[in-house]
């Protein structure tokens, strides 16, 4: 009833809407109406009330709530379910347990702070609160294993192509999906699967966008490698975050993700990993790749059709990469 209330006042696009009209229309009580306008309050809407008039919606506040992911999306499948939470481990380890108990395809799950937010390789991912997009998307795609790694490009596409239409910024992707604005990571992917044999089962893909961090709210250790947009839009454009909602910016990546998800799955995954390629900062550059134990340099030659990429190594061997951790020398602490 609350959102429907929300509606309403959305539609009326900054004009009054009288409660005794709310009421007649979404057949409740004034005093129903005032008790979800509080509460649409409390949450942070600013919402303007006149005895004669009745209430106006003045001002929507930066809040993730499945109301505004959903309002406007244009998707058929990811974000039909949203989950919100306020807080939670892991958005991944939640999208897990609801695929596990056979969740529909597409579910979304955002939360404003993750208490164990993970990274590639095993590292830690610092989810601060209500400044970032912390977010799993939960795929069943029904390719092969091997392919995987497209849907895991797929992703950090939708990402950059999501900043492109709602900021107008041009970022890159650091193989296989860490996207960068001047030099500076700016999103991480995580990627988990569950399979059985040769078949898979579900796909988590986790999105972590740095959004109104300040240099100050990252750890000392990553500072000299972390952005967010806010930081960037600043310096670079003199923009100010405050004027963009999260929700905004996560309609249009679960738009894009939709959009490049369909080409892989109707076996367009070479369409997808030629646009990629578009935006990859890795290709052409010196490399370090690090996988298990052993370490190679090289030249990062190409990125083949299932989302590998080819080093030429020091030793004259050409590698194909499917996992593991590339450093491009002159990005990000590698030199
Ligand atoms: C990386 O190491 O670059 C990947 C970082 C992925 C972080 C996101 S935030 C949402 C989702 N939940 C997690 O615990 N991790 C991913």
């Amino acid at each position: 009833m609350k959102d429907k209330i929300l509606q309403k006042l959305k539609n009326a696009d900054g004009n009054y809407v009288s409660g005794e009209q709310l009421g007649m229309d979404l057949n409740v009580s004034r005093t129903a109406v005032w008790k979800y306008i509080k509460e649409l309050k409390e949450e942070g809407y600013v919402i303007e009330s006149s005895s004669k008039k009745g209430y106006r919606l003045s001002f929507v506040p930066d809040i993730i709530n499945s109301f505004e992911v959903k309002n406007g999306l244009n998707t058929k499948i990811i974000g039909k379910n949203v989950h919100c939470l306020e807080e939670v481990d892991s958005t991944n380890n939640y999208a897990k347990r609801l695929a596990q108990e056979g969740c529909e395809e597409g579910t979304v799950v955002i939360a404003e702070i993750q208490t164990e937010g993970r990274g590639r390789m095993g590292r830690s991912w610092h989810s601060m609160g209500n400044k970032g997009i912390w977010m799993s998307v939960v795929l069943r795609p029904v390719i092969s294993p091997e392919e995987i790694q497209v849907i895991t490009l797929a992703a950090s596409l939708a990402v950059v192509s999501a900043l492109n239409e709602v900021l107008g910024i041009e970022a890159g992707i650091k193989w296989p999906n860490d996207v960068i604005l001047d030099g500076k990571k700016v999103c991480g992917i995580l990627t988990e699967m569950n399979m059985e044999m040769e078949r898979v089962n579900f796909l988590i893909s986790g999105i972590g966008l740095n959004f109104s961090q300040q240099e100050s709210d990252f750890p000392e250790e990553i500072r000299d490698k972390a952005t967010s947009l806010g930081i960037y839009l600043k310096e670079k454009h003199g923009l100010d975050i405050s004027k963009i909602k999260r929700t905004q910016l996560i309609k249009m990546i679960l738009f894009k993700f939709e959009e490049v998800y369909d080409k892989v799955n109707s076996d367009n995954g070479d369409d997808v990993v030629k646009e990629w390629k578009k935006y990859c900062i890795t290709l052409g550059k010196e490399v370090c790749i690090n996988y298990r134990t052993k370490q190679y340099t090289g030249t990062a030659l190409d990125v083949d059709t299932k989302g590998r990429l080819l080093v030429r190594c020091s030793d004259g061997v050409t590698r194909e990469v499917s996992s593991g951790e590339v450093s491009v020398r002159g990005l990000l602490g590698y030199s």
